[in-house]
């Protein structure tokens, strides 16, 4: 292939305490309106209070420009969760926190991310963001569901394409019967017992 890697003075460690904190993505998954994206904001929120560097990655802005190019099927699902895995991972190598919320279908393109972080040394944390499709079509937040239904949407997650759910995620919530802010503190305290992130980390609400 004649290609090496090219290693640069500034380590990773260096950068990481030049920002003072470890890096770790957080992969939100799960169907569309479940609530991948409000934890993710809401977490990137508490993060910043905090002064903790957090960047988020989310499918429908993604797919505005890295993968502005890829549809629906299969296919192009899995090579845009492998896109965004690979960005994930460099983000890390910036040292900040990684908020990436894919609905990420397969199962088996969540363990190759999980797979490409952990053999860089990175940590990963997949969080199922689990809702069901009764539930995720009532919010509707974007009118899809209707299209779906409808059949102006062909692929659609949870109608008419599949979601395969995670079977050991680090993290299960279930958004149907929590709030946001709870949702925020479990994946703190989740942080901090991995001691990702300090216990002076606390929410203030
Ligand atoms: S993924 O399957 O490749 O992980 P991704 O998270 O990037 O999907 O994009 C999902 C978002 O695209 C949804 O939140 C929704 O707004 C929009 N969308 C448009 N068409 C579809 C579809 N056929 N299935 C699911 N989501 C869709």
């Amino acid at each position: 292939m004649n290609i090496s890697p090219q290693e640069g003075e500034v380590s990773r460690a260096d950068r990481q305490a030049l920002l003072n904190q470890t890096s770790v993505t957080i992969w939100f998954t799960g169907i569309s309106g479940a609530g991948k994206s409000s934890i993710a904001i809401a977490l990137e929120k508490a993060l910043h209070t905090q002064k903790r560097v957090s960047y988020r990655l989310d499918g429908d802005n993604l797919r505005l420009g890295l993968s502005k190019n890829l549809g629906f099927s299969e296919t192009d699902r899995r090579e845009n969760i492998r896109r965004v895995g690979e960005v994930a991972k460099l983000i890390s190598d910036v040292g900040v926190i990684v908020l990436s919320s894919f609905i990420s279908p397969y199962a088996v393109d969540r363990d190759t991310v999980r797979k490409l972080h952990e053999d860089s040394g990175f940590r990963f944390i997949e969080v199922y963001v689990d809702c069901s499709v009764t539930e995720a079509e009532r919010r509707d937040p974007k009118g899809l569901y209707r299209k779906a239904r409808a059949g102006e949407i062909e692929n659609f997650t949870g109608v008419s394409h599949p979601y395969e759910a995670p079977i050991e995620p680090d993290i299960h919530l279930h958004t149907e019967d929590s709030t946001i802010k709870d949702e925020v503190s479990t994946i703190i305290d989740y942080l901090v017992d991995e001691k990702i992130i300090d216990s002076d980390l606390v929410l203030k609400s």
